[in-house]
């Protein structure tokens, strides 16, 4: 059994008392971050999944690998809209390859799972982008696995959440992603961040799963955003070779925006 913790959204931003929607984002991120240590110091991976900053400053980054030192070596990471990519990848080298402006991507293998990170940022814009072509790779790539399972990790996701705000900002291209749900019985589970509240969706094969935020938490309800009082959180995946189980973890404290 592996154990895989999704945590999302973190906004952080380079002063470390500044409020987000008159959230402290540090505050709240940092009470997750001791509860993992607590709690999943042992975990077998830890995935972000994507806008680590919101204000996409080097600082901001560096900040945010002192955090997650503790899981250096366990660590995955995919960009949100709220992230550069070169300030990422330059700051967490250790962990991201390539160069530049290059999609940030990774797989790895566990317990019978093929775990992928897919790339959905589009630089200049909320939503998100996925090409066939980047989709096409990744197929290929899992197909290479003899893993029986597959799992995408990525900022966006690729249904509708019934949301007429968040369904606005959502994911160009999640048509070659849906197919490929639709397609392979393996791709059994898409986690995802960007709305900042927790939600479960079929498409074809698999479910998708979107993740509280560890700052502030939206609501689905309305035109435009809506943010909400609620507790911070993450997800916990134990991912195995009979399937999955999966769960969203929070702190007792509830993080209330002023607007
Ligand atoms: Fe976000």
């Amino acid at each position: 059994m592996a154990r895989i913790i999704q945590i999302t959204d973190l906004h952080v931003l380079q002063d470390p008392q500044a409020l987000l929607k008159g959230v402290d984002v540090r505050y709240f991120l940092e009470r997750v971050v001791e509860q993992l240590r607590e709690q999943e110091s042992a975990c077998d991976a830890l995935v972000i999944t994507g806008d680590h900053t919101h204000d996409e400053l080097e600082a901001s980054y560096c900040y945010l690998r002192d955090l997650f030192a503790p899981w250096s070596d366990r660590l995955f990471q995919v960009p949100g809209n709220h992230d550069e990519r070169r300030i990422l990848r330059s700051v967490f080298s250790a962990r991201i390859d390539g160069h530049h402006d290059e999609l940030i991507q990774f797989h790895f293998e566990t317990s019978g799972w093929f775990c992928l990170g897919l790339d959905t940022h589009d630089p200049g814009r909320v939503s998100g982008i996925l090409t066939e072509q980047q989709v096409a790779a990744a197929r290929r790539h899992a197909d290479n696995s003899a893993a029986e399972r597959i799992a995408v990790f990525c900022h966006h996701p690729p249904v509708l959440l019934e949301s007429e705000w968040m369904d606005a900002i959502g994911l160009a291209g999640a048509e070659h992603l849906r197919s490929w749900c639709e397609s392979d019985p393996r791709l059994q589970l898409v986690c995802c961040g960007h709305v900042h509240h927790e939600s479960e969706h079929t498409c074809g094969h698999a479910t998708i799963l979107t993740t509280p935020s560890t700052g502030v938490q939206f609501s689905p309800l309305g035109a435009v955003p809506n943010f909400i009082p609620g507790q911070p959180g993450y997800r916990v995946l134990e991912l195995t070779e009979q399937g999955y189980r999966t769960t969203v973890t929070r702190i007792d404290e509830v993080a209330t925006p002023v607007l």
